[in-house]
């Protein structure tokens, strides 16, 4: 046994002693090293008791073996890390990561992914909820050559903020209360592959600094170490927050800011790609129905346009919950709008659908609005966005030119680029 054992040994023998009769013994979890003539010497826990024999203490000291348990934790440590390229190549085998749409404005987006990917430059995804970002993010990283490598996730918004410093950048054992075992972070699994901090505009502003450091030096301390460590990790980030304007407030660090908007990828939201929702829609529809072992028509042309008049706040995720609902309450194999739309739309569906119906149901503010807009967005598409003039949508819509930009700008409709 070494001698920084036998002197641990010691100190708990001294503790046995001081207990009382039928409390002698203890379990030693770990921490002492041994040998042995066939083992070599060998991690060891160990149970330690006491007993008395003609007034003499006697100790008895059970060692057990624990390397090839050290080795296992080992494994499944390694294992964690090889699961997540494992996750990697079964989506990129099943096409889970394709990305579906012909839009000008997501040809663009991904242009921007092309040429980007082959560089190591960080990129900053900014876009709504639901718009696709992670997609991006995983598309950036598989046309990278950092893809045979592990691209690691981070939530910033979902994890707790006491929490966040540990998982990206690992701790000592003994660090804080908790922190059993030594741990590695997530910048340290992404060693040689890709780290994509999802939500960083909501990463607190103490370890704002701590990234920056990351991303300019490739260096950072675990917490409870005073070693540096040294990674080569890509940082691919996404919000949906405004952050250049939380950094002109000071909510949010300037100089992380603009090291993160090297390459800026603006997300446009579906409604200013209506073109995007019938593939993705069709899409959708024939995956869930496969899962769901149903088999689904294709979609009507009017089933389309009620996708496309709709807002989608929740955009592309929420057309795919729309879309799984739709599939599950199918009829005949034709989707079921009327029970997976918003009640709203259907109200203005059925408003422009129902002129000649004697009782007209009444639309709320909302929904009046919603049916304007949509009405405009109609006059300008069938004008391609000529506002004034002979055949401008104004003319069509029956109001002058400078009505019609008040109530576009009101209504926030803007051409698509
Ligand atoms: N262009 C697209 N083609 C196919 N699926 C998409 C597309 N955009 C988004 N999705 C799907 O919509 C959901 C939300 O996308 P996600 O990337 O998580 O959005 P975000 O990170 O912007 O909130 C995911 O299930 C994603 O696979
Ligand atoms: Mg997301």
């Amino acid at each position: 046994m070494t001698a920084d054992s036998r002197e641990k040994l010691a100190r708990l023998i001294i503790d046995l002693d001081t207990r009382p009769d039928g409390q002698r013994y203890l379990w030693i979890p770990g921490g002492l090293a041994a040998t042995n003539d066939h083992a070599g010497s060998f991690q060891a826990e160990a149970t330690l008791s006491r007993f008395d024999l003609e007034r003499e203490p006697f100790y008895t000291l059970i060692l057990r073996n624990v390397n090839e348990r050290l080795e296992a934790e080992q494994k499944i440590r390694s294992l964690t890390v090889e699961t997540e390229y494992l996750r990697e190549e079964i989506s990129s085998l099943v096409g889970a990561d394709e990305i579906i749409g012909g839009s000008e404005a997501l040809r663009k987006v991904l242009a921007d992914v092309k040429e980007v990917a082959v560089t190591d430059a960080t990129v900053l995804i900014l876009g709504e909820t639901g718009t696709g970002k992670e997609l991006i993010a995983h598309a950036i990283h598989r046309s990278s050559r950092r893809r045979d490598r592990p691209l690691i996730k981070v939530n910033c918004a979902t994890m707790p903020a006491t929490l966040i410093e540990s998982e990206l950048f690992g701790h000592e054992q003994g660090a804080f209360t908790g922190a059993t075992k030594r741990r590695e972070g997530r910048f340290a699994l992404a060693h040689g592959g890709t780290i994509f901090l999802d939500e960083v505009g909501e990463l607190p502003l103490d370890l704002q600094s701590k990234l920056l450091r990351v991303l300019q030096e490739g260096e950072f301390e675990p917490v409870g170490s005073s070693q540096t460590r040294k990674v080569d990790v890509r940082v691919l980030a996404a919000t949906n927050r405004d952050i250049e304007s939380a950094a002109r407030a000071g909510k949010f660090r300037e100089d992380l800011y603009y090291r993160l908007n090297v390459f800026p990828i603006q997300v446009p939201p579906l409604r200013e790609r209506r073109g995007d929702v019938g593939p993705l829609a069709a899409a959708f529809a024939k995956k869930f129905a496969q899962r769901l072992g149903r088999s689904i028509e294709p979609l009507s042309d009017d089933c389309v346009r009620r996708l496309e008049a709709y807002r989608w706040p929740g955009n592309v995720r929420e057309l795919q919950n729309i879309v799984e609902r739709a599939v599950i309450t199918s009829r005949d194999g034709r989707l079921n709008l009327d029970r997976a739309l918003p009640e709203s739309v259907n109200a203005v569906a059925a408003a422009v659908v129902s002129d000649s119906s004697t009782v007209q149901r009444v639309l709320t503010a909302k929904e009046l609005e919603e049916l304007e807009r949509n009405n405009i967005i109609a006059a300008l598409k069938s004008t391609e966005w000529k506002v004034a003039g002979e055949n401008g949508a104004a003319q069509l819509l029956g109001v002058k030119p400078t009505t019609l930009s008040s109530r576009m700008k009101a209504l926030g409709i803007e051409r698509k680029r």
